[in-house]
């Protein structure tokens, strides 16, 4: 199956905007790459909350504060970022372009952001590790296996991963009707590197004869955290309780996330369940969110809510889709020149000048 109808990189200087990048990655990348890509679960409702929440929240701007200095870094568990932004972790990257993660990890370099790596990734950690100049953190699915399980991680810190990232919110996979349809095949060749050449385990069966969820619980996540050399955050946690048994295991960190809307529908917006979930972890671990950022202004307004830092999936796969590296660091260029710009028409210099009165 080819990855894109034509491989020669779009003309990305005609693209200024995400909505414009995903147009056309539309056109070039091969339909079920795409649909791989921008599909959701069951009747993708959740996939359009996340996205269309942001658009119903109204911005609070002050004037006349000089912001001829701004500066969007970011300190993040004694790392800098320039900008609260990170690339979230999409598995199977050679579906949208050959080069896959490698190309992700050298536009991440190129615009100055840090890249979650998927478990799920088709290159091995070690080899994105070489060509990124960005912090790179790594996401793990738990195995059945422990050991495993602990030889994933370590695999990951070998590397010189910075964080590890626990997807907690696919006990089972939800039913992904668009997905199933596209009939998505990968490349020829294309593996799994970070499983260790063993052999992948079923992350979630759910067919209509068998259902075997994942056996994922707390004791395992303080497991995780006990055996990690580097901060854990968990990755899908929705509501404020489950973020204060995460930080009573010893998180280091809580992304608020509903899989980009893959997992379960119905769930609400991530910038819905965002606020609750700050509130009630009062300052004492980040919080960061994904899910349905396009724009500048949703990371201003992720943040006014009281997020440490944001994360973007498919628009990034998008760009690596239609322009590989360049496409990717395309991306993340955009989404910082509309957030700089957001910060000084609103009249925020500094990140910690965003709170809720950046909200109407
Ligand atoms: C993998 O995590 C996916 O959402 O496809």
């Amino acid at each position: 199956m080819p990855v894109t109808d034509s491989l020669a990189n779009a003309d990305l200087s005609e693209l200024l905007s995400l909505h414009d990048v995903e147009e056309q990655a539309r056109q070039r990348m091969s339909h079920a790459s795409y649909e791989y890509v921008a599909s959701g679960a069951g009747d993708e409702i959740t996939l359009r909350w996340n996205s269309e929440r942001y658009r119903e929240l109204r911005l609070r701007p002050n004037v006349l504060r000089d912001v001829s200095q701004l500066d969007a870094s970011l300190d993040l568990f004694g790392q800098k970022h320039a900008m609260p932004v990170l690339l979230a972790p999409t598995a199977n990257q050679k579906l949208a372009h050959p080069e896959g993660e490698l190309a992700t990890a050298r536009g991440a370099s190129l615009a100055g952001v840090a890249m979650v790596l998927s478990n799920g990734a088709n290159t091995d950690i070690h080899d994105v590790a070489r060509v990124t100049g960005q912090p790179l953190w790594f996401q793990l699915y738990v195995q059945r296996d422990r050991e495993l399980t602990r030889d994933i991680v370590q695999h990951a810190e070998s590397a010189g991963s910075r964080a590890l990232c626990i997807t907690v919110d696919s006990p089972i996979e939800a039913a992904r009707n668009r997905e199933k349809k596209a009939a998505v095949v990968l490349p020829p060749g294309t593996t799994h590197p970070n499983y260790l050449g063993r052999p992948r385990e079923p992350r979630f069966v759910a067919g209509l004869d068998e259902m075997r969820p994942q056996p994922l619980d707390w004791d395992l996540m303080a497991w995780l955290c006990s055996i990690s050399r580097t901060p854990v955050l968990l990755k899908g946690i929705l509501t404020p309780e489950d973020a204060e048994q995460a930080i009573k295991i010893g998180a280091a960190g809580v992304i608020v996330s509903n899989h980009g809307g893959r997992s379960l529908d119905t769930l609400p917006a991530t910038i819905d369940a965002l606020p609750p979930v700050v509130d009630q972890v009062a300052g004492r671990v980040p919080v960061l969110v994904d899910g349905g950022i396009r724009r500048g202004t949703d990371v201003l307004k992720a943040l006014a809510h009281g997020a440490t830092a944001t994360l973007i999936g498919r628009p990034y796969v998008y760009g690596l889709g239609i322009g590989g590296a360049e496409g990717v660091a395309h991306v993340a260029k955009i989404l910082r020149m509309e957030f700089l710009a957001a910060m000084a028409i609103s009249g925020r210099r500094t990140l910690s000048e965003i709170d809720r009165t950046v909200l109407w």
